[in-house]
């Protein structure tokens, strides 16, 4: 066991979306406590330019882990994992493990040989950074690839509309484009969408695999603080929830990405910068 293994573990993202990677993170690893930074001051991230999400993600960074003193930092945001990943992990390569949401799932896709076909939706920047695309062309030559931008549906989401007939038109409306038409394996590559996971399923009639990041970067998360003799052997405060901009309408959102309630603090990390 590493001296820092009882310091917290640090997530953020664009806004209360990352939730849903948090919420996993606290189901796999509950001895582990979590500071939790959404920057609702700038969100989306998913229209911005790479440089401005770069420069945001740097700022809460270094709040994780220079005043917070985190172990290990997840970007749990598919567009500043898209813009500001390479970055962060160079920085601190050899100090703290910087964990991004695209690769445990780029991860989780190649390594299953009956997906031939793989097609990533995701918001505007995250299409356009090519991340995936390059990812998956690189790790495995051999997968068809195609990706989607689907700049309405973290709104969508964010507004409550899910399982119902609106959600269900505009996901089938996506869905329905040319560029999906035969994949066997969709990437739902944005932190909100594992609250449609199942309505999309149902529109390919199970005959799709679907996978969200949530899972499968708590159990990169876990390998990892593992093998660094990073993990905590009881947790040592509770979770802490900041946010960069306070309203009751984020207050209340909270519990669908994180299926509970919980506290919100405003921490506005720009004030004084
Ligand atoms: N968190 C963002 C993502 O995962 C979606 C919301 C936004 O555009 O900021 O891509």
């Amino acid at each position: 066991m590493n001296s820092g293994s009882q310091q917290p573990i640090g997530i953020f993202d664009s806004g209360i979306g990352g939730l849903t990677v948090a919420n996993a993170v606290s189901k796999l690893l509950p001895q582990e406590q979590i500071i939790y930074f959404g920057d609702t001051a700038h969100v989306p991230y998913g229209d911005k330019s790479k440089e401005l999400i770069r420069s945001y993600a740097t700022t809460i960074t270094d709040f994780l882990l220079n005043k917070k003193k985190c172990k290990a930092v997840v970007i749990a945001c598919n567009t500043a994992s898209a813009a500001a990943y390479e970055v962060l992990r160079d920085t601190y390569k050899g100090i703290v493990p910087v964990i991004n949401v695209i690769d445990p799932m780029i991860e989780a896709v190649i390594a299953d040989d009956e997906i031939k076909k793989v097609g990533v939706i995701a918001t505007k920047t995250t299409i356009a950074s090519g991340v995936y695309r390059e990812k998956f062309s690189r790790r495995k030559p051999s997968l068809q690839y195609t990706e989607l931008a689907t700049p309405l549906l973290a709104s969508m989401i964010e507004e409550k509309f899910y399982n119902n007939d609106i959600s269900h038109a505009v996901i089938e409306n996506y869905l329905s484009d040319e560029v999906l038409k035969g994949i066997d394996a969709l990437v739902l590559a944005c932190t909100h969408y594992p609250l449609i996971k199942k309505e999309i399923s149902n529109l390919y009639k199970q005959q799709v695999k679907i996978f969200d990041s949530a899972e499968v970067v708590a159990q990169k998360l876990k390998w990892i603080l593992e093998k660094e003799g990073l993990a905590a052997e009881k947790k040592a405060e509770k979770d802490i929830f900041y946010v960069s901009d306070f309203t009751e309408s984020f207050a209340r959102t909270t519990n669908i990405f994180y299926g509970k309630e919980i506290h919100l603090e405003l921490c506005n990390i720009w004030k004084n910068t």
